[in-house]
């Protein structure tokens, strides 16, 4: 660490790895004793979506029952013609290997007999291949790799610290162009610092923060898609934000995930009244893709004018509910809710983002030295609707990729000069943070409404005017005051929000997850298309 003229610290490492999730930290494990290393995280190194993930991550092992053809096809059909086959097959091929990295890592996959592991089902997937820790699969994966993690003590590891942006040698007037560092909010110290390195690999998660009601944890704001958009990289298919179908409905459950799993294991979708409806929507009924169900949702809802509809896996053994779902069936419990004997009320809300910052299999940006790794990146493996359970895979896959990359390049790769600091003498403290809470609810609330599950022209144009509005006054604003953790990730929702709305005016059809009623069909007189978006040049 060093100081410039008693300004504040300036980190130095080879690596710098925004993101502690599946991606983030199955990197810095890959990496440890390599290179130099810096993790960041906003909260503390567990806090992301991956702890809170459920149902398990998809991978063949075991040949005789299960195929890489199959899962590949399974994917592919999910994405509904627009998956990048090249890419699929790379991920699925990587799947065993990934699994049997976690199991060296002494995460406890729950097991069936001595000797094999249990697989369970989902959307999607036409056989059992999901490997999971009874259904709480994530904090078995974050804690066991956060552990890990915290057994190098040469790893630097900042938690409470928020990225602001990239620095890059265009931003410095430099040639050629690439990442030099970020700068980033330190939350506790109040103050922001610069970390330099030779790579910087943003792990940053997804966005689905931008719409009202989500699964996601409160971190998900897209903030390294803003910041590799503001850096000059290209941002692809941001349409395709995938919505679960049921998390649970309970005024103080803050969209609790009801697993797919559960789906998977036998569970029934409901009206009210105790009518099952997905057999009339598609043949695979409760296990159809997950835009055929929650879409199916959303239309029972809006027809019968209901607040939910209903998920029933009480006509399974109690026994068998308490073993598989022991979180989901103790948390409904304290909601007031006992799955073994009634049905419980759901909803759709926003999960996942396939859209991201553009990478190669090597996870590399359009950007020299800055790679993406996890829910950040658009690899091209989800196409229009990510299947079940290939995220975390698809985390694991790329950030061994980015690794593999890194170490090739180490050696030749120059360490950045000294940076210049953060400047803050043009700013105030904010008096107004009312203007902070209030674009934060206005820009999730119009994303629900106007760029939901179901899309028209009207409504992505009134979305894309208020976008604009929110836009002007967001950067008016942090151009005035000094920065603080909620300005900062509205300033990155709003970018978010555009480019999702931008992606979902240019896509005049409807396909996987993005449904609009003014062109209701795929288009099928030209090959399926990435949207893909590139940002305005840099000033020279
Ligand atoms: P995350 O795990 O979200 O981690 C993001 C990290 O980036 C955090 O450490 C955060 O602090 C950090 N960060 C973000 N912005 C900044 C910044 N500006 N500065 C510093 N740090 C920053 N997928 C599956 O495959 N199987 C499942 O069963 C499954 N279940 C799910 C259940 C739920 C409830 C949810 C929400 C998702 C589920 N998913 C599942 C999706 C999957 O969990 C995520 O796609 C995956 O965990 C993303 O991992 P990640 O490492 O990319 O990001
Ligand atoms: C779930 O358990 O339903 C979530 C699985 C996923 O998002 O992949």
């Amino acid at each position: 660490m060093s100081t410039a003229n008693g300004a504040d610290p300036q980190y130095s490492h080879d690596v710098l790895i925004i993101g502690s999730g599946a991606a983030g930290l199955s990197l810095a494990l890959r990496l440890a004793g390599k290179a130099r290393i810096a993790v960041l995280s906003k909260g503390t190194l567990q806090e992301g979506c991956t702890l809170w993930a459920q149902g398990g991550i998809a991978a063949v092992l075991d040949g005789k029952r299960d195929s890489l053809e199959s899962h590949l096809r399974d994917t592919l059909n999910a994405g509904a013609g627009l998956c990048d086959e090249r890419v699929a097959r790379f991920t699925i091929e990587r799947g065993a290997e990934s699994i049997r990295w976690l199991i060296d890592q002494g995460v406890p996959f729950t097991q069936e007999g001595d000797s094999s592991y249990h697989l369970t089902q989902e959307g999607g997937h036409s056989q059992r291949r999901i490997f999971h820790s009874a259904d709480t699969t994530g904090r078995a994966i974050e804690t066991t790799l956060e552990q890990r993690i915290r057994q190098h003590p040469e790893v630097d590891l900042f938690e409470h610290h928020i990225a602001i942006d990239l620095i890059t040698a265009s931003k410095l007037g430099e040639h050629p162009q690439r990442v030099l560092g970020a700068y980033v909010l330190d939350r506790k110290q109040h103050r922001v610092v610069t970390f330099r390195a030779r790579f910087v690999v943003l792990a940053t998660g997804g966005a689905s923060k931008v719409y009202l009601y989500t699964t996601n944890p409160d971190l998900s704001t897209g903030d390294g898609i803003a910041m590799a958009w503001r850096a000059g990289c290209r941002v692809a298919n941001m349409e395709f934000n995938q919505f679960h179908p049921t998390c649970l409905y309970h005024p103080q459950a803050k969209s609790f995930l009801i697993s797919e799993a559960v789906r998977g294991e036998g569970g029934r979708l409901l009206l009210p009244d105790g009518t099952p409806f997905m057999e009339r929507f598609d043949p695979r009924a409760e296990l159809a893709p997950r835009d055929i169900v929650a879409r199916a949702i959303d239309h029972q809802m809006k027809r019968h004018g209901l607040e939910y509809v209903l998920l029933d896996i009480s006509h399974k053994p109690s026994g068998f509910i308490r073993e598989h779902f022991p979180y989901i069936y103790r948390r409904c419990l304290e909601f007031g809710f006992d799955i073994t004997r009634e049905p419980i009320p759901v909803v759709p809300a926003a999960h996942y983002s396939c859209g991201g910052v553009v990478t190669d299999l090597k996870a590399r940006t359009d950007v020299p030295g800055l790679f993406a790794a996890g829910e950040v990146a658009f690899t091209g493996l989800h196409g229009a609707n990510r299947m079940a359970s290939n995220s975390l895979l698809e985390c694991l896959v790329f950030a061994a990729a980015a690794g593999e990359e890194i170490l090739r390049q180490l050696e030749s790769t120059p360490q950045p000069g000294e940076l210049p600091p953060w400047d803050e003498s043009r700013v105030t403290d904010s008096d107004e943070e009312i203007v902070v809470t209030h674009n934060w609810d206005e820009l999730r609330r119009f994303m629900w409404d106007y760029v939901g599950i179901v899309r028209s022209d009207k409504r992505l144009e009134r979305a894309m005017h208020r976008v604009e509005l929110l836009g002007r006054e967001i950067r008016e604003y942090y151009g005035n005051f000094r920065v603080t953790s909620d300005l900062l990730e509205l300033r990155n929702l709003v970018v978010v929000a555009e480019l999702i709305v931008r992606c979902a005016m240019a896509r005049k059809e409807s396909r996987g997850l993005h449904y609009t009623l003014d062109h209701p069909r795929p288009d099928d007189s030209q090959p399926p298309r990435n949207t893909m978006l590139t940002p305005p040049s840099p000033p020279s």
